[in-house]
């Protein structure tokens, strides 16, 4: 992953908006039995030639400092004494992190290690992580007001049960009389509107970080537009260990080099009126759309707390077949986005569903309260049921115009 911007100077104000949570749980890793690869080729792999490239692809944007892993994989002098543990973690296939069924989809962020990168790093650690000739890696990027990559990077992530980066257009209302430039909770707005504000909006999202999650990064000729004069606000939930800590969450920004054809929104389907009863280990929620105008859907991005067991994406066609798009099994800790290897055009009129299943069972580890009727909210002991997804549009058109809805497409079929 390239190096992180600072907050640019097109972006000139900056809102928070923090949240007490529970204590996150974190999945311990258990102790995993070693397979000897075996070498075909007598030199064996160096890091800087064969690991490195992989570390830095498929390991990098969770394993440096500040980031969600536990330990950085950046330098030869960082990774060398994890050797056995990388090739255990690979073999193993726990690492890196992916809980999309392969049955379904092909997702171009499937980070799976190849068989030929799992044996190099298994022949790696087996010749005892020989260094090699160190290489270089450029980094470079321009400024524009279209955004190609982002990255939400806390500086405390153990206490970041998740952020929401929302761009704020000049024009917008939207918590106008927030501070600015320094964290808020709801409680302390004056207005009552606005205090419903804090929890709700129309604005478009920048992007989501939830454990686990990785920088975005949009194909060329398509980006996340920010109007100039826009704000960030970051909505965030802390979760707490019982001390106390602080936190300086930081967003990277890469601009795009030349305008894109296409810009990328985030939709979402989501259902609020969800109500679990205590005890039901499989209890689904669903909800279907229709998208009003043709896009281009790129990525799909489930989101749930701790009761949170399946989630699925379809498309339901006109003569009640259901496409599936997604399964994943859900998990809290592990929160990504599935990003379409081939994106697919969707055309006006097109039904999505998004069907969730909970466990409020005892025998769900991490259920906070199998006892409890659980409703939506924001804490994390609460429950949600989104079901984001990113979609292309053609770059003229915003969020507001992708919703007016034209009557009767030519392109659907009766
Ligand atoms: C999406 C983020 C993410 C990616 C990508 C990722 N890791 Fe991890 N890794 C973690 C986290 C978080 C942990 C801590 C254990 C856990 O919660 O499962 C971890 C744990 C590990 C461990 C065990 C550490 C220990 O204490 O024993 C190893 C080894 C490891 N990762 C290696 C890798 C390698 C090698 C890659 C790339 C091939 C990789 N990881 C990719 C997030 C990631």
């Amino acid at each position: 992953m390239g190096s992180d911007v600072g907050v640019p100077a097109l972006v000139n104000k900056f809102v928070m908006l923090g949240m007490a949570g529970i204590s996150l749980v974190v999945a311990a890793m258990c102790q995993i039995p070693r397979v000897k690869a075996v070498q075909a080729n007598s030199s064996p792999p160096t890091f800087y030639k064969d690991v490195l490239p992989i570390l830095q692809d498929r390991c990098q944007s969770c394993h440096r400092s500040g980031a969600s892993g536990p330990m950085p994989l950046v330098t030869y002098e960082q990774s060398r004494p994890w050797a056995k543990k990388i090739a255990a973690a690979v073999q193993m296939k726990i690492m890196p992190p992916w809980f999309a069924d392969p049955r379904f989809g092909h997702f171009a962020n499937d980070p799976s290690l190849s068989t030929d990168q799992i044996a190099t790093l298994t022949a790696w650690a087996d010749a005892g992580a020989p260094s090699g000739d160190p290489v270089e890696v450029p980094t470079h990027f321009t400024e524009d007001k279209w955004v190609q990559m982002v990255e939400v990077k806390p500086s405390s992530a153990a206490h970041v049960h998740h952020a929401v980066v929302y761009i704020r257009p000049p024009d917008s209302p939207w918590l106008r009389h927030a501070p600015v430039g320094e964290a808020f909770t709801a409680s302390m707005l004056k207005d009552p509107e606005e205090r419903q504000q804090a929890h709700e909006t129309t604005s478009d999202l920048l992007l989501v970080y939830a454990p686990g999650s990785a920088p975005d990064r949009w194909a060329d000729g398509i980006a996340k537009f920010v109007p100039a004069g826009s704000d960030l606000v970051l909505q965030m939930h802390y979760t707490t260990d019982g001390e106390a800590a602080s936190d300086e969450t930081s967003v990277g920004l890469v601009f795009a080099k030349t305008p894109p054809k296409q810009r990328v929104i985030t939709l979402q389907l989501n259902n609020h009126a969800l109500v679990i009863p205590p005890g039901a280990d499989d209890f689904r929620v669903e909800v279907q759309g229709t998208l009003p105008n043709e896009a281009t859907l790129l990525s799909l991005f489930p989101h749930m707390h701790l009761r949170g067991k399946r989630f699925e994406y379809d498309i339901v066609h006109d003569d009640g077949s259901v496409e599936p798009l997604l399964r994943v099994n859900y998990h809290f800790h592990w929160q990504l986005s599935y990003k379409l290897a081939e994106p697919r055009s969707l055309k006006a009129g097109t039904k999505l569903r998004a069907v969730a299943w909970y466990d409020n069972s005892k025998n769900n580890p991490h259920n906070p309260d199998p006892e409890k009727t659980v409703t939506w909210g924001d804490q994390t002991s609460q429950e949600m049921m989104v079901g984001f997804f990113d979609v292309a549009v053609p770059a003229g058109m915003d969020k507001w115009n992708f919703f007016v809805r034209h009557s009767e497409p030519a392109d659907v079929k009766r």
